[in-house]
């Protein structure tokens, strides 16, 4: 592949980065880009070799003015954009009755709305590289309800505005495409307070092991592999796929016998 430049949010942690680092590994300009630079700089704290390889950029998704504030920098610096991962996302666990309306919001504004804006102001950016590629990290929470209604139905609103995409943006040759990772070794759990200790993370971990017919949870570099492939000209005839990344997960079938 030339040398190209790629928009990555969500890009100072787990997936994310994951996905920048491999693109960044094979000579292309990743921005980088997420709300502050506390996670970026944990991201280099543990991972030296990062500094100086990614382009970190502070905005925020679900903020029009930031979403401005990154499309004005691409265009003076580059002028064309190939591709967006969007990987930003956030998530609280709660039902109907245990969900409350702000962090509804919040799940809709940064997984779905953010995305939406995000493409819509870059459009003319993209369609300068005859042959973007956009990429949204959903989840199988958008398959099938999971353990947060807000988070279910956000992602799944994320699946329809990548089939809407491919369809819209088809004819500009831009390709769109969700990847939807199983249960992913990431800081999101942590960071969005859903576990608070080491001990109820690995207990989490260690359910949801079982539950994969592969019998384990999935790296960050199982994902990034995907997004890797999704970027690059390999998949150009490949838009408005919604591809569980799960350690089969979604096909767990409770009706035949354990084999272990
Ligand atoms: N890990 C899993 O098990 C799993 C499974 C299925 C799907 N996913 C999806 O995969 C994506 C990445 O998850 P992850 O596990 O890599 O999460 P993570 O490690 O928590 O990383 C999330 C990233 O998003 C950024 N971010 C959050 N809100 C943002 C906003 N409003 N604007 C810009 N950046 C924002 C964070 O940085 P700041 O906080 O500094 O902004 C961070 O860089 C998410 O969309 C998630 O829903 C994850």
């Amino acid at each position: 592949m030339s040398k190209k430049v790629f928009l990555i949010t969500g890009g100072s942690s787990g997936i994310g980065l994951a996905a920048g680092e491999a693109l960044a590994n094979e000579g292309h300009h990743v921005i980088s880009m997420s709300r502050s630079m506390e996670k970026v700089e944990r991201a280099i704290k543990e991972q030296p070799e990062l500094n100086g390889k990614l382009d970190f950029i502070t905005a925020d998704v679900s903020k029009r003015e930031d979403i401005e504030k990154v499309h004005r920098y691409i265009d003076e610096k580059f002028g064309v954009l190939y591709g967006i991962v969007n990987s930003a996302g956030v998530i609280a666990v709660g039902s109907l009755e245990t969900v409350g309306i702000e962090d509804w919001q919040q799940m809709m504004d940064v997984n779905l709305t953010g995305p939406f804006m995000l493409v819509k102001t870059m459009l003319p950016l993209l369609r300068k590289a005859n042959g973007a590629s956009i990429v949204n990290i959903s989840s199988i929470a958008g398959l099938r309800p999971g353990t947060s209604i807000a988070y279910s139905v956000s992602k799944a609103g994320l699946d329809m505005l990548t089939r809407f995409l491919a369809g819209d943006l088809g004819p500009y040759n831009i390709r769109v495409n969700s990847v939807n990772p199983g249960l992913v070794r990431t800081n999101i759990h942590f960071d969005n307070n859903i576990v608070q200790t080491k001990e109820q993370y690995e207990e989490m971990v260690e359910k949801a092991r079982l539950r994969h017919p592969l019998r384990r949870i999935g790296r960050t570099d199982d994902i990034a592999s995907i997004i890797r492939f999704l970027m690059s000209d390999e998949s150009s005839w490949i838009s408005g796929a919604i591809i569980p990344v799960d350690g089969g997960v979604t096909q767990e079938n409770n009706f035949i016998p354990r084999k272990d």
